[in-house]
């Protein structure tokens, strides 16, 4: 697989959750690597941990800071590390919506609850006294509503007769454990799957107007136009012909773009076996920075340099609105 997925880790406090994370990453499998410890409290004594385990740490107090001020050094911090990832860890901040916009979908949170059951906090005493029978623990993707995004997994833990929320904590906190270092696992792990890769590609393709797929030499790709007479415009090649990528073929303008991009940008694209006589660029998909935007500009420039008129214009027109 590519290089492990890097991730800085953010806490507040103890950091429990942040050392499963990082002794997790130390099994020999492991798709990430914690590059970072970063605390708005400079106390907090996740960060001694870290630093004894070698991993570089960073801490700036939000008193006295303006939120947007805090959150920008927060984030540069994560910047300056490398950091792909951040991962949330009884951060105890409300973040900036522009920190969050900027990390959409790079941004994961623990919260101690059967999500969408009890955002916020004392999240075990509101299960005990709403009589439920088990609580739980969520990790989810960071969107500007508070404990809201997409829940990527979760495990629940029985509330007992005359459980406490410390005595549920304790062992909803043996479930965080287990729960962080797989989820966040899974989660960096399908940016190199190439199957997570191909639907993604395949929905991109298919939303176009006119277009259908049709295997060409075991490679899956995508035409425009009928069935019958439509032409090429994107192709999916995992690993072909001994390289190391799983990528997207489209069409440059000519071999004149196609190496001045590949020479400009050698980690985004470079130039496949056969298809790149011809003009076909490769775009690599396996790797953390992907962004699905630019993606589906390619594919849309492509197919716009083979799709028949009539589908064109029909694009154009919608383009307007
Ligand atoms: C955990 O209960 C987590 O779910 C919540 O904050 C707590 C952090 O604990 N978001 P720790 O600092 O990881 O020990």
């Amino acid at each position: 697989m590519a290089d492990k997925a890097r991730i800085a880790v953010f806490i507040s406090g103890r950091g429990s959750n942040m050392a499963a994370l990082l002794y997790a990453s130390q099994l020999p499998d492991s798709p990430y690597e914690v590059v970072l410890v970063a605390a708005n409290d400079p106390e907090a004594q996740g960060l001694e941990l870290a630093a004894a385990e070698g991993v570089p740490t960073f801490a700036l107090s939000h008193k006295g800071l303006g939120r947007a001020e805090h959150d920008a050094a927060m984030e540069q911090a994560a910047r300056d590390a490398g950091a792909d990832y951040i991962a949330l860890a009884g951060y105890m901040r409300i973040l900036t919506e522009r920190f969050v916009e900027n990390w959409q979908g790079r941004m994961l949170n623990i919260h101690p609850s059967l999500l969408p059951k009890y955002p916020g906090l004392d999240t075990h005493q509101r299960a005990i006294d709403a009589g439920d029978r088990h609580g739980g623990v969520s990790v989810h993707l960071v969107t500007s509503e508070l404990d809201a995004g997409e829940v990527l997994g979760q495990i629940r833990v029985k509330i007992r007769d005359g459980e406490t929320p410390g005595s549920l904590a304790e062992r909803v906190r043996f479930a965080e454990h287990q729960l962080y270092p797989r989820v966040l696992g899974d989660y960096v792990r399908r940016e190199s799957d190439p199957s997570y890769l191909l639907d993604k590609i395949r929905e991109l393709a298919l939303a176009l107007p006119q277009t259908h797929e049709r295997e060409s030499h075991g490679t899956p790709g995508w035409r425009a136009g009928s069935e019958k007479s439509g032409k090429y415009f994107a192709y999916f090649s995992d690993r072909h012909h001994g390289s190391d990528y799983t990528a997207l073929l489209v069409k440059t303008s000519g071999m004149d773009e196609l190496l001045d991009l590949v020479e400009a940008q050698p980690q985004t694209y470079f130039k496949p076996a056969y298809y790149g006589a011809s003009g076909w660029i490769g775009l690599i998909l396996n790797r953390p920075e992907l962004d699905w935007e630019h993606v589906g500009e390619w594919l849309e420039r492509s197919w716009r340099s083979v799709a028949p008129k009539s589908a064109t214009k029909l694009m154009n027109v919608a383009d307007e609105f």
